[in-house]
């Protein structure tokens, strides 16, 4: 806490625009005097705002200007080496009870965290300007939608807030007098002394910590300043807090795309799709189908987070809670994403990629060869034959959506969209065939929760080390994991049109370790049986994990040569593998204890009693 003599208080300057709620200049108060910025600003959210943050930026070398006849308005950011990604080992949920954050989260207790915080904190703004950011997450006005205020000392925060988030003056009016929000407080722990000149990218070498409070609907985040650990909006407050209110409040908070589909006939269908950090979801969410499906039409309503909750039909209705996406640009070309290289065509802030000799971006698989020179993430100088990458793997674009080609019409809708089916899908070289139907929403359940990744390259035939990856929430489930499954198992209830449940895998590989699926761009035929499945048009085959589709059922137009023996290799239920798989789960479950639900536990016997 403050002790002694303020040495310089902060100028806490009025917003341009009118401010209702008390709770919030209150709240802007305290943090101030907590951490005694030079100055106050209050975002109102307009292009004006932003253009001069950027310039600034440019200015003192936080950011440099792209070429603007091959980037408009666009920036490349650098950061520093130690602060390049999210920080599982820092990322606390603090709980009064520790079993409340159960067994997969780091936990504190809120007093400590607070105390630990508050010291952090005291002070942490010195000769730095202090924004207050109102945002909204989903469609202004929507039910499904939530507002949040970030405070932070970071311009850069601010500019990619802009573009990921609805936010500024919109929101605090949408607040009013009595709104709630969720308090988002972040800093890059690196106070400047008087005379001291900033650095590229300030952070704090040492410290970090990333705190979520959901008991009091809250988030303190200090020492970053990079994506998901300076970005409130979305890992800290769309998934790790609202998966703590969406299940106090009946609802879901998912690591998940939203994607449409729709038939050559015009009807249409909403999925929502789970899968781990680097299995493409962002390539599925945009994919442009291939020439035989041209009459097919697929669309996209967000990428990384969807929020759902039950409509008054009974069906389940989502919205994408952010404005823009912030994706992993490394892997990303006209081959693989035709769709997010016209999204980036203008107006986007990339970070750690690398520069081109004319002022442009690259990144490792944007195009073939690599150029013979260019500047690498950290600002020397690079070759092909250097030995290091040019991009940092976890690279990033920030992009508003309103730029994708395939954006759906209706993702700005508050009333959100319906949905018919959930996909979820791990990175198994193994045992998870490519596509199979859950029985009942138990079964359902069961496949997302124990839902992994194998962690090194699997020998053919074998299972490796898998990493389960319960509905791709681990590093962002906001509460003990166990009562997680028992929210999803609870839905059924509050649900009369229930989604389907389709559990999926590209990567299961051959004995001679090659991918039996040809190739990502040929998963529209997987979207189409799924399609077709919601309406109850296609047949199946009823095998002990689910229903999966026969190869008959699946449309192999332009790919005539994928043989149905390669086919029955992909859908093969091996039930010795499965049956060590099984045992496999045991440890997750184990490992959850008494909160385990009895329901995925008794699933667990009924699929051995089906495999033997
Ligand atoms: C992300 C992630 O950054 O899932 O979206 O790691
Ligand atoms: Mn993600």
């Amino acid at each position: 806490m403050n002790t002694g003599v303020i040495e310089k208080r902060a100028v806490l300057s009025k917003p341009g625009y009118p401010v209702p709620s008390k709770k919030l200049v209150d709240w802007v108060e305290e943090v101030a005097t907590l951490c005694q910025p030079e100055r106050v600003h209050w975002c109102d959210g307009s292009q004006e705002e932003y253009d001069r943050l950027c310039n600034e930026m440019v200015g003192n070398g936080m950011l440099l200007r792209l070429n603007p006849e091959l980037r408009p308005n666009s920036f490349l950011a650098r950061s520093h080496p130690s602060d390049v990604a999210r920080v599982e080992e820092s990322t606390f949920i603090c709980t009064t009870h520790e079993v409340d954050a159960g067994p997969t989260n780091n936990w504190m207790p809120p007093t400590r965290a607070k105390e630990i915080l508050r010291g952090l904190f005291d002070g942490c703004m010195r000769g730095r300007t202090m924004y207050v950011i109102p945002f909204c997450m989903g469609p202004l006005g929507s039910e499904i939608a939530q507002i949040g205020v970030e405070i932070t000392d970071s311009p850069y925060v601010v500019a990619s807030m802009r573009i990921m988030a609805r936010m500024g003056k919109a929101v605090v009016d949408l607040l009013g007098n009595e709104g709630k929000f969720v308090p988002c407080l972040h800093t890059v722990g690196k106070p400047l002394a008087p005379g001291e000149t900033d650095n590229e990218w300030p952070c704090n070498k040492e410290t970090k910590y990333i705190c979520h409070f959901p008991e009091t609907r809250e988030i303190w985040s200090y020492g970053s300043g990079y994506g998901g650990n300076a970005l409130l909006g979305k890992k800290c407050f769309a998934l790790r807090i609202a998966s703590s209110m969406a299940r106090e409040e009946g609802w879901l908070a998912e690591h998940m795309m939203i994607l449409g589909l729709e038939s050559p006939r015009g009807q249409k269908v909403y999925v929502a799709a789970a899968f781990p950090s680097a299995c493409g979801k962002t390539n599925l969410a945009m994919l442009e189908p291939t020439a035989e499906f041209a009459d097919w039409k697929l669309t996209t309503i967000g990428d990384d987070i969807a929020w759902l909750k039950p409509g008054k039909d009974g069906r389940l209705y989502a919205i994408n809670p952010e404005a823009g996406y912030f994706g992993v640009a490394p892997g990303t070309s006209t081959r693989t994403n035709p769709n997010a290289i016209t999204t980036l065509r203008a107006n986007c802030i990339f970070t750690n990629v690398a520069l081109t000799e004319d002022g442009d971006v690259w990144w490792e698989g944007l195009t073939e060869d690599a150029p013979a020179h260019l500047t690498d993430w950290q600002g020397q100088p690079w070759t092909p034959d250097c030995g290091r990458k040019a991009a940092h793997a976890n690279a990033r674009f920030t992009v508003s959506a309103t730029q994708c080609p395939s954006l759906d019409a209706q993702w700005n809708n508050p009333d959100g969209v319906p949905i018919s089916a959930f996909i979820f899908g791990g990175r198994r070289a193994t045992a998870i065939p490519l596509i199979c139907e859950a029985d009942s929403w138990t079964e359902g359940v069961y496949m997302a929760a124990t839902m992994g990744s194998e962690t090194t390259a699997a020998a053919a035939g074998k299972v490796g080390e898998v990493r389960r990856d319960p509905m791709a929430m681990l590093p962002f489930c906001g509460y003990h994991m166990g009562d997680y499954f028992g929210h999803w198992l609870s839905m059924e209830g509050k649900l009369a049109k229930r989604p389907f449940i389709f559990n999926v895998n590209w990567f299961k590989l051959d004995k001679d370790g090659k991918f039996l699926w040809p190739g990502f761009s040929e998963n529209m035929r997987v979207l189409k049986w799924i399609f077709e499945r919601v309406h109850g048009q296609a047949d199946v085959h009823e095998t002990a994990l689910g229903r999966m589709p026969i190869y008959e059922e699946i449309d192999w137009s332009g790919l005539e040569t994928f043989t149905k023996e390669r086919f029955g290799q992909l859908m093969e239920i091996d039930s010795e593998l499965w049956k060590h798989e099984l045992e496999l789960h045991t440890e997750l479950f184990e490992k959850l204890g008494e909160r385990t639900p009895d329901a995925l536990l008794k699933t667990r016997e009924s699929l051995l009693r089906r495999l033997n």
